[in-house]
């Protein structure tokens, strides 16, 4: 075990899209994406200690085995770790499976902190490799804050957006409120992308169009978000065009879809208007989070980076 070996704690943020486009199929089986991804401040929190074996325990509903894609990204990692030891403590508050990208935020989180741990000494971008092998959504994660993703949404380029001059994280000055249904499809993702039809392709200028605005300093508004996978995923989840209307109706806002849900998704002015709007859904079933955009990795944990450039 390297002699550095520690306690290290990281948060793993959920993740918004904004934008979700889908473009095509690939030769490969997936679909060719356009989409926004955004962080929020609903974590995971992750902790590793210095153990003789690589183990997992997970407080809160997540899988406790090898399903955890936690462990998976350990053991993708330890085939470049001499020593490769690790107990890893999931704090589990993101929920799963609900188009939040928790359990991809959580693998993102075990590659950067046990890259530290072992001093695996692994670039970015060999990281996002691995990233990239354990789902199309982990790789974002290990930036984090405001990215497009294209190709598979594993092609990762992070928007420099909602920074001041000296490159401090600010947040966009808006707020989400997100309400999960407890609605479970087993092979949730495949299952939805399986229902995308040529209707449901667009040409990725949607999502050009956002980043251009927001690069420009304009603001996020309700009408910019899009999200190609509505359909699909209404048709997979049956309830969900009849929960999205009553969201509407109680609160009077828009709401759309997260990933391949089931998690909906409006946008606050304040924080005030959030919990305004939080507690006009309240009755529905499922959780309601009020949260706002979380920062890049690089500001939220200076600490596990820079992650050293590639050899
Ligand atoms: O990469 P991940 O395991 O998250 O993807 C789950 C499934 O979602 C894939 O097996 C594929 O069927 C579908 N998918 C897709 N196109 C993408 C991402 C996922 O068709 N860009």
């Amino acid at each position: 075990m390297p002699k550095s070996a520690q306690q290290l704690t990281i948060r793993a943020p959920a993740k918004l899209n904004l934008t979700l486009e889908v473009l095509g199929r690939r030769p490969d089986g997936y679909h060719e994406l356009h989409t926004i991804f955004q962080a929020v401040t609903l974590y995971d929190v992750l902790e590793v200690l210095p153990a003789a074996d690589i183990e997992l325990v997970v407080d809160g509903e997540a899988p406790h085995g090898e399903d955890n894609l936690i462990l998976r990204a350990a053991r993708a990692l330890a085939r470049y770790a001499p020593a490769h030891g690790a107990r890893l403590l999931l704090h589990k508050l993101i929920p799963s499976g609900a188009g939040l990208g928790g359990g991809s935020s959580d693998a993102a989180a075990a590659l950067v902190l046990l890259n530290r741990q072992w001093e695996t000494g692994l670039s970015r971008s060999e990281l996002a490799q691995l990233a990239q092998s354990l789902g199309a959504d982990v790789p974002f994660f290990l930036w984090s804050g405001v990215a497009l993703g294209t190709g598979r949404g594993d092609d990762i380029r992070p928007l420099e957006l909602y920074t001041d001059a000296g490159g401090s994280h600010l947040g966009p000055p808006i707020h989400f409120v997100l309400s999960t249904p407890p609605f479970h499809l087993p092979d949730k993702t495949a299952q939805i992308f399986q229902r995308v039809r040529e209707e449901n392709y667009s040409n990725g200028s949607v999502t050009r169009a956002l980043v251009g605005r927001l690069a420009a300093g304009e603001e996020l508004r309700q009408e910019d978000l899009h999200n190609a996978l509505l359909g699909p995923a209404c048709a997979a989840f049956e309830p969900l065009a009849e929960y999205l209307e009553t969201l509407q109706d109680l609160s009077g806002h828009s709401w759309t879809l997260s990933g391949a849900g089931p998690t909906c998704f409006t946008l606050a002015a304040t924080q005030d208007d959030a919990s305004r709007i939080a507690s006009q859904v309240s009755a529905l079933p499922g959780r309601r989070f009020v949260c706002h955009a979380a920062p890049p990795l690089a500001s939220a944990h200076p600490e596990l980076l820079p992650l050293p450039s590639p050899a």
